[in-house]
């Protein structure tokens, strides 16, 4: 596990240890309304003298113009370069304060709070900060890494079932193409009795070994899109009709697209799609479509990040925990 992750089972003592060490000129915490109310108690009296920034929750405020209130902000209270930005919150404020710290007055450093499970083990993870424009998502961003993350698994304990469920998809994403044993263990339990510290250590172990091995996403990196091709498409189809689905039900669903893509290929034995598909059906239900969407949502996987040329690039598994890269999909 990298020095600049801990677990805690108190995140003020984690933060207030890190922050004795260290002799930051101005403090500042950034939360949206949510993380306000529910989280920031927990960690404030574990800050010398702060200022607090609110901004408004939700993927919509994850925006150019937020960041500009955000920047107005910290040069208001005149933070300067060795001044220390608190992100307390969910993938949204990690990856949009996260963002605005690396390029204020070209880059003070940032403590991730990470409080839902999504961004616990996959969006606090990797550096990957930025904001959406023009309704492309994470299109404007830089790749930078928190001096400090500090995990909490308590946070989930406010977390509404379907963000928990949206976080849980990425941990069956992670454990999917990594982990045959962990599988055998998920598998057998409903989602209220999964052991969530153990699940988001694993995933955070697991994604922080893949990225250090391919840190600007040139190979190796790309397993982690496991799902993701199909279900990327699938989220923007049904979101362009205003249809709202969540990020985890749309990975989901692509995870066992994918995996009737791989048994199809004669990669995947019958016996373990069955096995994927009965869990994730349990945990996440049917998502409809009709059978004249197909056209659309193929079409869409032609936008895909990790596309080459116009062939399809995508991550298949040969096996519980055997993922392997492959065009055409
Ligand atoms: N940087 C990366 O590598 C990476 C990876 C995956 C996802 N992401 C990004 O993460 C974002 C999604 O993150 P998310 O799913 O955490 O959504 P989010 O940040 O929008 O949080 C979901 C909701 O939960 C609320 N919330 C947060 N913590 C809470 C708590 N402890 N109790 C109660 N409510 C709480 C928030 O206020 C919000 O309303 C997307 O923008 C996505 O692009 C980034
Ligand atoms: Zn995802």
């Amino acid at each position: 596990m990298p020095d600049n992750i801990i677990f805690s089972s108190d995140p003020a003592i984690g933060l207030k240890s890190f922050l004795d060490q260290k002799k930051y000129s101005r403090l500042m915490v950034l939360t949206d309304e949510n993380t306000l109310r529910l989280c920031y108690p927990m960690i404030k009296k574990a800050v010398p003298p702060h200022e607090v920034i609110t901004v408004k929750s939700g993927e919509e405020y994850k925006s150019l113009g937020t960041c500009i209130k955000i920047w107005d902000d910290m040069t208001n209270y005149s933070l300067d370069r060795h001044s220390l930005l608190i992100i307390l919150g969910g993938g949204v404020l990690g990856d949009m304060g996260g963002f605005c710290a690396a390029t204020f007055k070209r880059g003070i450093d940032f403590v991730l709070i990470p409080t839902t499970l999504l961004a616990q083990v996959d969006a606090s993870v990797g550096g990957k900060l930025g904001v959406d424009f023009n309704h492309y998502k994470n299109h404007i961003g830089v790749f930078q890494v928190p001096v400090l993350t500090v995990v909490y698994h308590g946070f989930l304990q406010t977390l509404p079932e379907p963000e928990l469920r949206s976080g849980f998809a990425e941990i069956i994403k992670h454990i999917l193409i990594s982990d045959a044993e962990l599988w055998q263990e998920i598998k057998t339990l409903p989602l209220k009795s999964q052991h969530w510290e153990k699940l988001i250590t694993h995933s955070i172990a697991f994604k922080t070994r893949v990225v250090n091995e391919d840190p600007r996403e040139k190979g190796l990196r790309k397993i982690l899109n496991a799902g993701h091709t199909i279900g990327h498409a699938i989220e923007t189809h049904l979101l362009s009709q205003g249809r709202k689905i969540m990020h985890g039900e749309a990975i989901a669903v692509g995870l066992l697209a994918e995996g009737f893509i791989a048994r199809h290929r004669g990669l995947l034995p019958q016996y373990d799609l069955d096995e994927m598909t009965a869990f994730i059906l349990k945990n996440f239900g049917k998502v409809d479509f009709e059978v004249k969407e197909d056209e659309a949502i193929s079409g869409l996987t032609l936008q895909d990040k990790k596309n080459k040329g116009n062939k399809v690039l995508c991550v298949l598994l040969e096996g519980i925990g055997k993922p392997f890269l492959t065009s055409a999909c």
